[in-house]
């Protein structure tokens, strides 16, 4: 089991998709396909861009707003906002609740350095139908760290068994 556990570690570090880098399992672009068939989102939010890999898998569902607070090159992608800020300033705060209701149906990932903090900021700004998904469960995020938050915002599991089942490292909660 323990082996297991080591080699899906080790795929998620040499992960690539189209042949770029990606911080993500098979099982997480797996989850994030049944998400995507399943909500039919308008808009797409990344916190945490870094080479771009999963800005592309995303925009080829639809429209993505994506930021990290460093720049790299990702290249050109239709659909794509590429947005350079801190998350944890007013400013990226202010206008990421402005979008996220401006847009009907929104999934929201957060991938950035601080998990926990992203969720418990930014879950309170989502609409009824809107879906929340962490990276990294487990692992740098833990339900005692969000409980809090998910009980007061009123949210449910979604696609956990699923998650599970695929060994993934997202975990989701719709609105
Ligand atoms: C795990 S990587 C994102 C991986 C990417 N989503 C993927 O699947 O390939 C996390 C990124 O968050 C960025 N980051 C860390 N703290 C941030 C902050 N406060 N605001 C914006 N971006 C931040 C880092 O520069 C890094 O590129």
């Amino acid at each position: 089991m323990i082996t297991g556990y080591m080699e899906e570690m080790d795929h998620t570090l040499n992960s690539t998709f189209a042949g770029q880098e990606i911080a993500q399992r098979w099982s997480d672009l797996f989850i994030f396909e049944r998400t995507f068939q399943e909500i039919k989102p308008d808009l797409i939010i990344e916190l945490g861009t870094y080479l771009g890999a999963l800005t592309h898998f995303f925009s080829l569902h639809g429209k993505v707003w994506t930021i990290d607070n460093m720049k790299r090159d990702i290249g050109n992608y239709t659909n794509v906002k590429y947005n350079i800020g801190d998350v944890f300033s007013t400013k990226i705060e202010n206008t990421i609740a402005g979008i996220i209701l401006d847009h009907s149906k929104v999934v929201f990932f957060c991938d950035n350095g601080n998990k926990i903090e992203e969720f418990k900021l930014y879950a309170k700004y989502l609409k009824k139908g809107d879906v929340i998904f962490v990276h990294d469960w487990n692992n740098e995020i833990m339900l005692k760290d969000i409980e809090y938050t998910i009980e007061v915002e009123n949210l449910t599991p979604y696609l956990h068994e699923l998650s599970i089942k695929y060994n993934s490292l997202l975990r989701g909660w719709i609105k």
